[in-house]
């Protein structure tokens, strides 16, 4: 993702808390002197960096690593913190309701299966097949969407537009294995601002 944005902006920091993501992002990214990597836990976000310091932050699959539902509160009060006024978060989750569906997959198979969807940081794991077909186990925490949403609410964050993607037909034309991804969500996405006024939460 650093990648991806660092065309479009003068500076990008990429932040996770495993040294092995760190030390293959670095490595991937070595022409790109507009990138640096910062070694923390999203929790400290508001220490790391200063107040109103970035205009976007993006967490894509990476809040649902939050072990508990006082530490999104935290992490999406540090996204607020560093965030300039009228700045920008995008936020995708696992979506909430993905743990229940049970048609299988061509491109996952569960480990855990989960049938409580009020559980709170419930640890879900499961294997993601890559496009060189490999298998990787990861694990993630469900929450309700109704945890995830209010935590940024409570953050300070202004839901702008909720996004569920899904394969399109051109794309299940092309790789018929994603049929079951043009029916059933696998992930929300979700833009927020921060107010414009200095009035962030
Ligand atoms: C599914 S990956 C998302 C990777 C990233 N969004 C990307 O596009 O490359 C989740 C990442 O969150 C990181 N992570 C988990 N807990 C964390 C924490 N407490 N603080 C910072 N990063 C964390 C993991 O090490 C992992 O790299």
């Amino acid at each position: 993702m650093c990648r991806a944005v660092a065309p479009y902006t003068n500076q990008v920091v990429g932040v996770d808390l495993s040294e092995a993501m760190l030390e293959e992002a670095r490595s991937r990214s070595q022409t790109w002197k507009n990138i640096s990597y910062v070694h923390a836990d999203f929790e400290t976000l508001a220490t790391e960096f200063s107040a109103g310091s970035f205009s976007l932050c993006l967490a894509l699959f990476a809040v649902c690593c939050a072990e508990s539902a006082e530490t999104l509160n935290t992490l999406f009060r540090g996204i607020a913190a560093v965030l300039r006024a009228n700045g920008r978060a995008i936020i995708q989750i696992p979506h909430p309701s993905d743990s229940f569906f049970r048609e299988r997959s061509e491109w996952f198979r569960d480990v855990d299966r989960l049938d409580d969807y009020f559980a709170e940081a419930a640890l879900v794991k499961r294997e993601l097949r890559t496009t060189e077909d490999e298998w990787l186990l990861v694990g993630r925490y469900h929450y309700p969407l109704s945890i995830y949403v209010n935590a940024m609410i409570r953050a300070g964050l202004t839901i702008d537009r909720v996004i569920e993607p899904k394969a399109s037909p051109e794309v299940v034309d092309r790789w018929p294995d994603l049929a079951r991804e043009a029916r059933l969500p696998s992930s929300m996405i979700f833009v927020a601002n921060t107010m414009g006024d200095g009035k962030r939460g």
